[in-house]
């Protein structure tokens, strides 16, 4: 059985005192709330040095949201793999469709950085998902299917183990119009079909796939319940302790 996963994609939100207070929100939550999700908060780069240090003796993962795939050198504004290790992250989100539109990613692009998280021992949240466009032209499976296979080249099996994918409808992304329970079912069968394809069926059954557009406290539990969504990509009700756990609890 796999084990639900939250996490919580804060995006550009909070300084580091907002960090500090959203953290102890929800320190508070846990220690109040029964539930068995694994959660991980991914806080901006500013505030994963001082998350880390007031996660300590929680349970509560640590990612980043985004590195560059080379090591150190003149690369201007970014951050490497090994900084974010040294500063405690074990989680990176790589391939949001925010970094695919607004800043250019490309699935070779993500397939580097995935790889070079892998190597530094970085947990990749890997993020797939179609437009609106996409959908309505009947394309999502490819696209679907293409950021997969682009994203996953030349990573093994054994590496698999470490990856997290996120399956996000770009179309669902912060705009509260939520994939049905069924629509999203779908993809994630799917996925998990082309994972089997890839890498065999233990890999693909072992890998957790998680859900995100819209999600919030409300309808995790309908999301969640669906055979092959194992968790839960949050980017708009992360940002409030109560409905960041809230979706933990109902995820079941
Ligand atoms: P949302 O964002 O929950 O605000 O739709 C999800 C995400 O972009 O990861």
């Amino acid at each position: 059985m796999r084990r639900k996963v939250i996490a919580g994609n804060w995006k550009m939100n909070n300084d580091l005192n907002g960090a500090i207070n959203l953290i102890s929100g929800i320190k508070q939550e846990v220690a109040v709330k029964k539930f068995d999700a694994k959660l991980i908060i991914c806080p901006p780069f500013t505030s994963l040095e001082t998350a880390h240090e007031l996660l300590k003796g929680s349970n509560i993962g640590l990612g980043a949201q985004n590195m560059y795939f080379e090591e150190s050198g003149a690369f201007t504004g970014e951050i490497s793999a090994s900084m974010l290790k040294s500063v405690g992250c074990e989680y990176v989100i790589l391939g949001h469709s925010e970094r695919r539109t607004i800043f250019g990613e490309t699935d070779e692009i993500i397939n580097k950085k995935i790889k070079k998280a892998l190597l530094a021992g970085l947990k990749p949240i890997f993020c797939v998902g179609e437009t609106l466009d996409e959908r309505e032209a009947g394309a999502a499976f490819d696209v679907v299917k293409r950021q997969v296979k682009n994203g996953l080249v030349d990573v093994s099996a054994d590496e698999m183990a470490s990856v997290i994918i996120a399956y996000e409808p770009v179309w669902a992304i912060g705009t509260g119009k939520v994939a049905t329970p069924a629509q999203a079912q779908e993809v994630h069968a799917f996925i998990r079909a082309e994972l089997t394809s890839l890498f065999g069926e233990k890999v693909a059954e072992e890998t957790v796939i998680q859900y995100g557009g819209s999600v919030k406290p409300e309808n995790a539990g309908e999301l969640l319940g669906q055979k092959d969504i194992d968790g839960a990509l949050v980017g708009g009700a992360c940002l409030k302790a109560d409905s960041f756990i809230g979706i933990a609890v109902n995820a079941g």
